[in-house]
């Protein structure tokens, strides 16, 4: 593959995509944002955390596998485990003490815009759509201050009986409380001493602590749901935030109810604008009958469009019964790619999606149904566009407007990238899946589907990992809707 061609691609599809971006009239996305507290690690933090505590017992600990953050020993025990793989997850905390006790012993850098559909908002009010129409269930006045103040960003407050849209600033819900997140960055190479033994962080990642106060619920009032035309016009949906569902709810409610809930949602959206759009982006789900739940009752059949990163597709496919295509996405080795392709397609096809895009360090695969609305070569400009701002955020660690997301530009495609995508390609031709020239384009045109691979910009020393998914994933999404309303004005 020829590094210098996808880099003229990326300069291409950047410049592209910022001439169909005005074609947007808008964009829904709900429902998760939050203040996120985030902290680098360093080594001398790292050995402090590890001399509060027994490391026998942190070695158990690690052994159990929390999935829950009940007390400190669970936060060592996960962030051990973390780092260990260079993996991202996020575990979820239920009790204020976890957060009264890391803001004792730890603290944070700073605090910004956290929770997917809040970056989402963010990032695409910053790339400068005519309107984002944001909905955060429990908007507080504080959480309110944190979306960008671009002017257009719109959110859906009652005011006798009628739903208005107006500046988050002026929509929170007085006396709502704030959820505050914790994310632990860690860079490659930090060094890691526990109970004796020694490692390396494999690869820049984080992990987070996400407070779930109990007044959390994943839901829309009544009266946005029943007025749900009055965010009109809009061209698609991103939703995040399902993975906040419960089992059960101190009141006797299930998470059947929340689930048939959310499904209503979207389908009352897509009878309002039969050529909406809708995506879900994906996060680390630790309960697995929620995790299935999503998938199979809110994402299967009701969505178009799915994103994720490689370990959330693992995690996917473990819940759907694929637990050896799911193991060999994890342990990657020579296979990983392929597996990775394979499992991408087989979600595809399980839960009816139209796309589903997975964002790798390096690479990324979108698998499309045949009959999506593009051609692949639109398709793979949407992706490389999202590289690139991608590359501007890891970069800077904010994108302010298109023009900085310029910066992006200047990232050099992965070589670790293109290698991975080489390994692919030898696969992908062996078993006739396509020719040597369609690879080089980074189409595929399968017997049920087809599929964009890329290279992607990768920063070195990024200032932050946290947020870079959700950024890809909202640069591709709104990037295709932008090409398919350019086609339809005859551009
Ligand atoms: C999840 C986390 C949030 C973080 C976001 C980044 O939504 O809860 O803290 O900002 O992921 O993708």
């Amino acid at each position: 593959m020829d590094i210098e061609e996808w880099e003229q691609r990326h300069t291409e599809a950047f410049y592209d995509a910022k001439e169909a971006l005005p074609y947007l009239d808008g964009m829904f996305v709900a429902y998760n944002s939050n203040i996120d507290a985030i902290r680098h690690l360093t080594e001398e933090d790292l050995s402090r955390l590890v001399g509060l505590f027994d490391e026998a017992e942190i070695q158990d600990r690690v052994a159990v596998y929390p999935r829950e953050i009940a007390e400190p020993l669970d936060f060592v025990a996960r962030l051990l485990i973390s780092m260990r793989e260079g993996k991202a997850a996020e575990v979820p905390a239920y009790t204020a003490e976890t957060h009264e006790w890391l803001k004792e012993h730890l603290g944070f850098d700073y605090a910004r815009m956290g929770g997917q559909a809040g970056i989402i908002s963010n990032l695409l009010a910053r790339l400068g759509l005519k309107k984002v129409v944001a909905y955060v269930p429990w908007l507080s006045e504080e959480q309110a201050e944190y979306f960008a103040d671009s002017g257009n960003i719109l959110h859906p407050k009652v005011e006798n009986g009628q739903v208005l849209l107006k500046p988050p600033g002026e929509a929170f819900k007085p006396g709502t409380g704030s959820k505050v997140n914790w994310i632990l960055e860690f860079s490659k190479d930090l060094k890691v001493t526990c109970a004796g033994s020694t490692f390396r962080v494999p690869r820049d990642n984080r992990l987070i602590i996400s407070s779930r106060p109990k007044w959390i619920r994943l839901d829309m009032d009544k009266e946005i749901y029943e007025q749900l035309d009055s965010l009109l016009p809009i061209d698609g949906a991103m939703l995040s935030g399902y993975q906040m569902i419960k089992e059960e709810y101190e009141d006797g409610s299930t998470y059947n109810d929340y689930v048939e809930h959310s499904v209503k949602v979207i389908d009352k959206l897509k009878s309002l604008n039969p050529d909406l759009r809708i995506h879900v982006e994906l996060t680390s789900i630790q309960n697995r009958v929620i995790r299935k739940a999503i998938l199979t009752e809110i994402v299967a059949r009701h969505v178009h469009s799915l994103g994720l990163d490689t370990v959330e597709v693992a995690n996917a496919l473990n819940v759907l019964g694929y637990e050896e295509l799911s193991y060999s996405v994890i342990r990657k080795g020579e296979n990983g790619i392929m597996s990775l392709y394979q499992g991408a397609v087989q979600l595809m096809k399980d839960l009816k999606l139209e796309r589903v895009h997975v964002h790798s360090l390096g690479f990324y695969i979108c698998i499309l149904a045949k009959g999506h609305p593009l051609t692949l070569k639109e398709q793979r400009d949407a992706l490389l566009f999202s590289s690139v701002l991608a590359a501007a955020q890891a970069l800077n660690g904010k994108i302010d407007n298109l023009t900085e997301a310029e910066a992006g530009l200047e990232v050099p495609v992965s070589a670790k990238g293109i290698e991975d995508l080489e390994t692919f390609q030898l696969y992908c031709t062996g078993r006739k899946l396509c020719t040597p020239d369609e690879f080089e384009y980074g189409y595929i045109y399968g017997p049920d589907h087809d599929a964009i691979l890329i290279p992607s910009k990768v920063v070195d020393r990024p200032k932050a990992t946290v947020g870079i998914g959700d950024t890809i994933s909202a640069g591709a999404f709104a990037a295709m809707l932008a090409r398919m309303k350019q086609r339809q004005a005859g551009k």
